[in-house]
């Protein structure tokens, strides 16, 4: 369904959630290409490192709720984690699918044609957070030429990170609801796109955001009319679990 009369983003300012992960499993290769198929050029996804330093395409610490396995991604390595189906969990139509790499991911979006919006998931299993950043950066250095890729983290502290090996890299922080002090935040990483819930935008927030020149992308937002009022004011993008909806 596409309501075509409201006002709503540009074409580029769609992201799919974990892929188009309202018919497909979040996080995996078969959820991007449903966004592809949707018509989304972005795609949201959530990296975290297994036990031996893989970078996993994966929104929680543990393959519990999304796979056929269990256990903590700091107990599991990425040989193991790669022999779990991360399919069935959601629709037997999708027994086989598995919880890919971010390199793997990087070489399929490349064939899709999608630019990615990588979110860092700072865990407790982590143990260093340059080990992270650096293996994320080195990973979108070897993506191809046409892929545009933006990062986004809660943790100010990996955007910082980031910022340092690639100062060019749109960066986004990501927020439950929008802090009073967000300018004063932003500048100390520095980025200059925010990523807020939609229940954690206002009108007022959006009309100061747009007169500085930031971007600001709501998420997830699974129907037009929770953002109706947004457009106007200066919303950027809207990051949504069917990409379709908002895509005419
Ligand atoms: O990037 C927006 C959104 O993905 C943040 O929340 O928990 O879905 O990763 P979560
Ligand atoms: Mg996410």
């Amino acid at each position: 369904m596409t309501i075509s009369s409201l006002p709503g983003p540009d074409r580029d300012e769609v992201q799919a959630h974990r892929g188009a992960s309202a018919i497909a499993p979040e996080n995996t290769i078969a959820a991007f290409r449903a966004a592809a198929e949707q018509g989304a050029k972005w795609v949201e996804l959530d990296v975290a490192l297994s036990a031996d330093g893989e970078l996993i395409v994966i929104h929680d610490d543990s393959v519990d709720r999304t796979s056929s396995g269990k256990g903590n991604l700091g107990k599991l390595t990425a040989a193991q984690i790669a022999t779990l189906d991360g399919g069935s969990w959601f629709n037997s139509n999708y027994a086989g699918e598995r919880i890919p790499t971010l390199g793997a991911v990087i070489q399929a979006l490349g064939e899709f044609g999608l630019n990615i919006n990588v979110e860092i998931k700072q865990h407790p299993h982590h143990q260093s957070l340059d080990q992270l950043v650096n293996a994320v950066h080195a990973e979108i250095t070897r993506r191809p030429a046409h892929m545009q890729i933006m990062i986004s983290s809660f943790d100010p502290e990996c955007l910082k990170a980031m910022h340092r090996l690639a100062p060019d890299l749109e960066l986004a922080m990501l927020w439950d609801r929008v802090p009073d002090n967000w300018e004063a935040l932003l500048a100390q990483i520095p980025a200059t796109s925010i990523h807020a819930h939609f229940k954690g935008l206002s009108i007022g927030l959006l009309e100061q955001t747009a007169v500085k020149g930031i971007k600001v992308r709501a998420w997830t937002s699974n129907d037009p009319l929770e953002l109706v009022s947004f457009w106007r004011a200066g919303l950027t993008g809207v990051i949504t679990d069917s990409p379709e909806i908002y895509l005419g």
